[in-house]
């Protein structure tokens, strides 16, 4: 198990983490896990309450084989971007959001959460910690992945009696391998992510092994990702396993209003106020999976993928294309806009970015 490490040998590693970076080849990292140097842990009282948070030496954990996590798949995790500006410093984007997220999500599952200012700070520390692993400007950013875990042992079907709050860090680049290259669809007919009154809303890791099936089968056939349906209708668009859609007709940008089964992406929220800033029109509403067929435009957004344009999207049998397989004007706009506000190159008139 990883051991934890006395504050002033921390501190001292840490100065020094922070005044180099790190050796990596930056332009082929993909999204994949690299090592870094500190995760940080957290576990929650006998009241419910975290407190004594640290940052330890990246490493395996322990736990007892029947954690709740394990055997009920009580967890929950988050998914959020640091990046390094070009005068050095650090930027966050919209860390709150996520924290208010994982707390939404932790009474669904039933796990007590850390406050959202333990969440924020915790972040902060594990980023500041892992300095040297953010890639230089323009080439990629480091991925902050918080997990909420039932770690205590149960065997009769109940909330686990321990948590752990853990944050580790990855530097990433480009979600898709086709990078800002559109990526080809398949909508998904006969499997569902999610249903009403379950768990689709929150981001439980429960619904991301509920995803793997289709997605294999999926891109054995050569498409990159599933477009999933509603599971009353089979008819209405949701979401990507793992990203928010849009669809875009002329002016108008419509996306799957969130109900309890679509993720309500930190993503999502930005590009819509973004898109009504720069004078779209934004609807959130039921959009028919027949829509696709009649677009200009499709994009998906996340914090994984922030916004990927869609080429083409396959829907029993029948094949439709966007902007002749290229990158749309819309899709690139909103992409141009949003990144610049994450790496801090236009004015931040919304105060979503935190830099550290
Ligand atoms: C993210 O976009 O951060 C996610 O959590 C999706 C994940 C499947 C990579």
């Amino acid at each position: 198990a990883a051991s934890p490490l006395r504050p002033y040998a921390l501190l001292l590693d840490a100065q020094s983490a922070t005044t180099d970076i790190a050796d990596l080849d930056w332009d082929s990292i993909g999204f994949g896990i690299h090592p870094t140097d500190y995760m940080y842990v957290m576990k929650c009282n006998k009241d419910g309450s975290f407190s004594k948070g640290e940052l330890q030496r990246w490493g395996n954990i322990e736990m007892s084989p029947s954690a709740g996590v394990l055997n009920y798949g009580q967890g929950l995790f988050e998914g959020l971007k640091a990046y390094r500006k070009q005068d050095g410093n650090i930027l966050l984007f919209r860390p709150e959001e996520n924290a208010m997220r994982m707390k939404i999500g932790a009474e669904r599952m039933c796990m007590p959460s850390p406050t959202m200012e333990q969440f924020v700070e915790a972040v902060k520390a594990t980023v500041i910690a892992n300095k040297r692993w953010i890639p230089p400007s323009g080439r990629g950013s480091l991925y902050i992945r918080p997990l909420l875990m039932g770690t205590g042992a149960v065997l009769g079907l109940a909330p686990a009696p321990e948590y752990t709050f853990l944050i580790y860090v990855s530097p990433v680049g480009n979600y898709f391998r086709e990078g800002l290259a559109p990526i080809n669809l398949i909508v998904e007919d006969k499997l569902h992510r999610a249903t009403p009154g379950g768990t689709g809303g929150v981001k439980t890791i429960g619904n991301y092994a509920a995803v793997l099936w289709a997605q294999s089968a999926a891109k054995k056939k050569g498409y990159s990702d599933v477009l999933y349906l509603d599971c009353v209708h089979n008819k209405y668009l949701e979401e990507v396993s793992s990203s928010n859609i849009f669809v875009v007709k002329g002016n108008v940008i419509s996306t799957p209003a969130i109900g309890g089964t679509i993720l309500p992406g930190v993503t999502r929220k930005s590009i819509i106020d973004v898109a009504r800033s720069r004078g779209f029109q934004v609807e959130e509403r039921l959009v028919s999976v027949d829509e696709l067929f009649d677009a200009d435009e499709v994009f998906c957004t996340g914090t994984a993928v922030v916004v990927s344009p869609v080429g083409s999207i396959t829907y029993q049998g029948k094949r439709v294309t966007y902007r002749e397989g290229g990158v749309g004007v819309v899709s690139q706009q909103l992409y141009s806009v949003v990144t610049k506000l994450q790496m801090g190159l236009i004015e931040d008139t919304n105060n979503w970015t935190l830099e550290l």
